[in-house]
C-alpha cells in the first residue's frame, strides 16, 4: 500500500493555517491521477470565480485524461486481417463490452470525455441524490436493462464525499450482475475514499485528489463546491 502525505494527495494549495499534519495510506486499488495537466485543470475547477461554461469545459478535458489513464491495460483481441495503404496488418479491437454509468447529476459532466475515447460504450444513467439532512443516498432513477451484458463498467461521479452515493451505486451495479467496475472521480474526501474502498475492495478507483476534510454539511474541503450546481448553473 502506498503511504501518501495528505498535501500530495490533495494537491491543494494550502494556506499557512491549514497545513496537513499527517499522512494516510491509500487503499491498494486507489490510483491518484497526478498528471501535470490534471493538477493544472484541478486548480481551475477549484476556483470559485470559474463560471459554469468554463467549469464544464475543464471537467470535460479532465474526463479525457481520466479516460486515458483508466483504460490503460484494457485487453484487445484480434479481428480480421486488414489492409493499410502499404501492406496487410492484423486488426484488433477492445475485448470488453463497456458501459459508462454517470451518477446524476454531476456524473453527466464526465460522460462526453469518456465517450470521445470509448465511442461505442453504452451510457446507463443512475439517479441517486444525498438526502440533505441525513446525507444518505436515495435512488430516484434506474433504467438498467433486465440483463447485464456489460463486461466492464465505469461509474462516473466527480465527487466522493461521504461515499454513501458511490457505495450505493456500486451495490446496485453488482446486484445487477456487473463483475468489473472502475470508479472515476475528480476529488474525494479522505474519509470517502477509505469508506468506498472498504465497502468495495475489488473495484479500481481513479481520482485526481484526495482532500483532508468534509464539512458538517457534507462538502469536501477545499473541494470544488457543489459540482452539479456549478455545471448546470443552479446555485
Ligand atoms: N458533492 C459535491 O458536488 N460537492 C461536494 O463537496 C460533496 C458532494
Amino acid at each position: 500500500m502506498a503511504t501518501v502525505p495528505s498535501a500530495v494527495a490533495s494537491n491543494a494549495s494550502l494556506s499557512p493555517t491549514r497545513q496537513p499534519s499527517n499522512t494516510f495510506t491509500l487503499p491498494p486499488k486507489v490510483r491518484i491521477v497526478s498528471h501535470p495537466l490534471a493538477l493544472h485543470k484541478l486548480s481551475i475547477l477549484r476556483d470559485k470565480r470559474v463560471k459554469s461554461r468554463q467549469f464544464r469545459e475543464v471537467l470535460d478535458e479532465m474526463a479525457l485524461l481520466l479516460a486515458m489513464r483508466s483504460t490503460q491495460g484494457l485487453e484487445v483481441t484480434t479481428t480480421q486481417t486488414l489492409e493499410s495503404p502499404i501492406s496487410t496488418y492484423q486488426g484488433v479491437k477492445l475485448k470488453d463490452r463497456i458501459a459508462v454509468f454517470p451518477i446524476l447529476r454531476a456524473g453527466q459532466g464526465l460522460v462526453d470525455g469518456f465517450l470521445q475515447m470509448l465511442p461505442t460504450a453504452r451510457v446507463l444513467h443512475l439517479g441517486l441524490y444525498r438526502e440533505k439532512s441525513t446525507l444518505l443516498p436515495v435512488e430516484y432513477f434506474n433504467k438498467l436493462p433486465s440483463e447485464c451484458t456489460i463486461d466492464l463498467g465505469y461509474v462516473l461521479d466527480p465527487m466522493i464525499a461521504t461515499a454513501g452515493t458511490a457505495i450505493a451505486a456500486v451495490n446496485i451495479l453488482k446486484d445487477w450482475g456487473l463483475k468489473r467496475i472502475k470508479f472515476i472521480a475528480i476529488v474525494a474526501s479522505r474519509e470517502g475514499i477509505e469508506s468506498l474502498a472498504k465497502a468495495h475492495p475489488d473495484i479500481d478507483i481513479y481520482v485526481v485528489a484526495v482532500d483532508n476534510e468534509l464539512s458538517k454539511v457534507g462538502y469536501i474541503v477545499p473541494g470544488l463546491g457543489d459540482a452539479g450546481d456549478r455545471l448546470y448553473k443552479t446555485h
